[in-house]
This record gives structure tokens, sequence and C-alpha cells, in this order.
């Protein structure tokens, strides 16, 4: 029998809301009541509060996950909406649509939040309770349904209890949601609308602004999981022991080989919640000092470890195989 003391716990009234905004941008996590589900929300600009989510998710894998923000003005400073874009949004926001749009190259957002990809989902939710939380925090919120990994989403306050006691900071109790399923994911490929995850708003009501909705192409695997996910140009040798000459190296803990000509170290003291915070962008920075190969340092494989090399592999692998 598990049981949950719930003493984080708390009704969503003002103080609540105020007590959550302030552990946000604290950078803690607070769940949170939205129209669809229960998300788990964090400061999407901190890299080290986003990383604790995938932690407390407890998911062996970094999936891209939805920003939050209270409406267009606050989502066209993280992404570039297009035409259509901008139509879907006035359509349907707020509300359960999510739109993924390229980023724009001096977004704030945790490369982390979006999994290292080149685009960032985005949704302004209806829900009261989401809405002024977002807007007492005053940042935009990396916020994934609020489930252990393999559980179903949660729809009221005490579902969260009951799979993360107290792993959260805070649950903000609205009740239970309303629609009880997801947003509609929608992406674009070139300029067509593309239905990325099935949801609460139906096919038919989006189709009404984009005309007829593609199906991911090949390009696409499952929901969400695009192959544009950044692969470095360099190449990576994994587990490396020492450098090998001309190699940049991404290491990990206190020990680290010499030689390299560029370093970047993913955390000093081996901690796997700094790892995870710093992959993408130090991935990003050793790539950009031109260097033609990374050897990246052995990261064991637990808690968050198990994403981290998951990535690395993926970025390891031969080009055009995902
Ligand atoms: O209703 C909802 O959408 C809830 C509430 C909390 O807002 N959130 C939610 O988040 O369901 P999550 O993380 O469980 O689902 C995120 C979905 C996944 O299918 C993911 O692959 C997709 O959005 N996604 C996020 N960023 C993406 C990106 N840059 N490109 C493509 N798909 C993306
Ligand atoms: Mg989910």
């Amino acid at each position: 029998m598990v049981t949950t003391t719930a003493a984080n716990l708390r009704p969503a009234d003002a103080h609540g809301i105020a007590r959550a905004a302030e552990i946000l941008l604290g950078g803690g996590l607070v769940a949170f009541p939205t129209e669809t589900v229960y998300g788990l929300g964090a400061d999407a600009t901190n890299d080290r509060a986003v990383a604790s989510i995938f932690e407390a998710k407890g998911r062996p894998k970094f999936n891209p996950l939805i920003i939050h923000v209270p409406g267009v003005a606050e989502a066209e400073r993280l992404v570039a909406f297009t035409p259509l874009a901008r139509r879907l949004a006035e359509s349907f926001w707020p509300g359960p649509l999510t739109i993924v749009l390229r980023r724009k190259p001096d977004s704030p957002v945790s490369l982390l939040a979006s999994a290292g990809l080149d685009t960032i989902a985005v949704r302004s939710p209806a829900h009261p309770v989401a809405r002024e939380l977002l807007i007492s925090a005053g940042r935009p919120l990396a916020a994934p349904s609020a489930n252990r990994s393999g559980r179903v989403s949660p729809t009221t306050a005490r579902h969260v209890a009951d799979d993360f006691g107290e792993r959260v900071d805070l649950i903000l109790d609205g009740g239970a949601t309303t629609l009880g399923l997801e947003s509609t994911v929608i992406g674009f490929e070139w300029d067509r609308a593309i239905l990325l995850r099935p949801g609460a708003i139906a096919r038919e009501d989006i189709e009404m602004i984009t005309g007829p909705l593609s199906s991911p192409s090949g390009a696409i695997s499952a929901p969400g999981q695009l192959r544009s996910h950044y692969a470095p140009r360099a190449r990576l040798r994994l587990n490396a022991a020492d450098v090998e000459a001309g190699e940049a190296l991404l290491a990990f803990g206190p020990d680290v080989p010499a030689g390299a000509r560029t370093v970047r170290n993913l955390s000093r003291t081996g901690d796997l919640t700094e790892a995870a915070a710093n992959l993408f962008a130090m991935l990003r920075e050793l790539d950009a000092s031109g260097t033609a190969r990374i050897a990246v340092m052995p990261i064991p494989n637990e808690g968050l470890g198990e994403a981290i090399n998951d990535r690395l592999a993926r970025a390891a692998a031969p080009r055009g195989v995902e």
C-alpha cells in the first residue's frame, strides 16, 4: 500500500498561487491544474529546474516538453510564428492546443526543455489557476503531464500526490480537470500543418483553419519524435578514457584526462542533474568550436544518466539513422 503524506498539497487560492510562483522562481517544481490534465511545472528558462522535471518523472529519455505561456505576446519572445500558426493561436488560445514552432535564436527557453530541438512546443492554457500562476511567476513554464513514467495522466491533485509524494515541492489543488485529455499538438513541415498528437481539440475543428491535416511523414517516427533532433556536426566517441589528437572533450566528474583542445565539463562533482541541465548547451558549444571529433567521458547509467546516455548514443549514431 502506498501512503502519501501530501503535506505539499495546497488549495489553489491566492496564497497557494503566490507561494507556487515563489517556488518556481527559486527553481522548484510545482504541479498545477490545466483544463486538460495536471502539469508538472518548472521555470522553462532554468536548465537545472527543467532537469529536475525529468528526474522526478523517472523517464529514461529526454522528451521535448510543452512550454506554457499566458498568450501569443509571451510566446512570441520564444518562437517565430508563421501566419498560419498565428491564426491557430487566435482561434484556439487560451485552450488545449499546442503549437510547435521554430525557436528564436535569443529564446530564453532551456535547450533541455526542447530536448535540443530547434523547435519549441508552446501552449496557452485556459484554466484560471494555470493562467494566474503563469502571470505571477512571469516566466514561461515547462510542464509535462504530472505522472511518473508509465502511469496515466493525472486529472486530480490526489493523482499527482499519489504518483510523486514529496518529489514535487508543491501541488496546487484546483479540483478535477474538465477535459481529462491532453492538448492536441500541431507542428509544421514547411507550411503544411501536421497532427503530431491527437488531443482535446478535434482534428475537424483544427482543419477549419488549416485545411486537411497531414500525418507525420517519414521524417517523424513517433509523435513528437522528430528526426530534426539536434545532432552535432562533430563525430562523438563515447566512453572515452583519454583524449586523442584533435579531439574536444565532453567531461564528467573531477578526474579529467588532459590533451583536449576544448573542454566542457557536464558536472565537476559528478552530479547527474547538473549534467542533464548542461548536456545540450555544452554539446552545441563544443560543436561550435569547429572540432571534428568530441570524446565523451563515461556517464553512469543510473538516475538521469540513463537519459543522458540515450541522447549521447543517438548523437553518436551514424547520420541518417535514428
Ligand atoms: O495537455 C497537455 O498538453 C499537458 C498539460 C500539462 O499542458 N501537457 C502534456 O505534456 O501533455 P507532455 O510533456 O506529457 O507531452 C508533450 C507532447 C509530447 O507528445 C511531445 O513529444 C510533444 O508534446 N512535443 C513537445 N515539444 C515538441 C517539439 N519541439 N517538437 C515536436 N513535439 C513536441
Ligand atoms: Mg504525458
